[in-house]
């Protein structure tokens, strides 16, 4: 089982990533917890590089090279997991690039869309638990420091990666659950497990 973890920075998303794992291991799954920008020595480096607010990148070359960890990532980790039967827990997959460099900058979805199966080789989470949450809170949460070279973009680039992630909820539902992320973390993981049907 293939779950992905998305929502703006500070939605509180890798706790209930912590929670759901803590939770399957007790029942006796195998359960490989990874996330994106990572997950393998290249995507790890490369999520270095994408993070540092040092680094000068351009916007299109940004996609590409969340698109080359996310390629790496799945050839080395995800799909060897999934076909030995794990559940594979994912803090972000290819929605965050439609969401965060096509509705944050704005860059062709449709394009990313393609990129993403291009990556991927059509791999998508069978459910993507998506964490929605007001910007400003969710910047409260996070401390409301500069963070690192995404999160320097603001509050108003965050409030159009939310935008981008409603729009990609309403559009598959069947994959994408909207979950309010503005409650109290057992409360969140109670709709976690049921959305689950655990
Ligand atoms: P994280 O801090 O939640 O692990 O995510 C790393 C940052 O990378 C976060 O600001 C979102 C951003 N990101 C993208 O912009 N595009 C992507 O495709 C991915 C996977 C992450």
């Amino acid at each position: 089982m293939f779950v992905s973890f998305e929502g703006i920075d500070g939605c509180g998303k890798t706790t209930q990533l912590q929670l759901l794992k803590l939770e399957l291991l007790k029942r006796g799954f195998e359960v490989v917890a990874t996330r994106e920008p990572g997950g393998t020595a290249l995507a790890e480096n490369l999520r270095e590089v994408l993070l540092d607010g040092a680094s000068k990148i351009e916007k299109t070359g940004e996609l590409l090279l969340f698109g080359a960890a996310r390629a790496q990532h799945v050839a080395e980790i995800v799909r060897p997991a999934l076909h030995r039967g794990a559940w594979v827990l994912c803090d972000r997959f290819a929605d965050s690039s439609e969401a965060y460099q096509g509705g944050g900058l704005g860059l062709d979805r449709a394009f990313i869309r393609q990129m993403n199966d291009f990556a991927t080789g059509q791999l998508w989470p069978q459910r993507t638990l998506y964490f929605d949450l007001d910007p400003q809170i969710a910047l409260q949460r996070r401390g409301g420091g500069k963070g690192d070279r995404i999160e320097a973009r603001g509050v108003e680039f965050q409030a159009r990666v939310r935008a981008a992630y409603l729009e990609i909820a309403a559009r598959e539902p069947a994959r994408v659950t909207k979950i309010d992320a503005s409650r109290a973390p057992d409360e969140i993981f109670a709709e976690v497990c049921a959305v689950l049907e655990l």
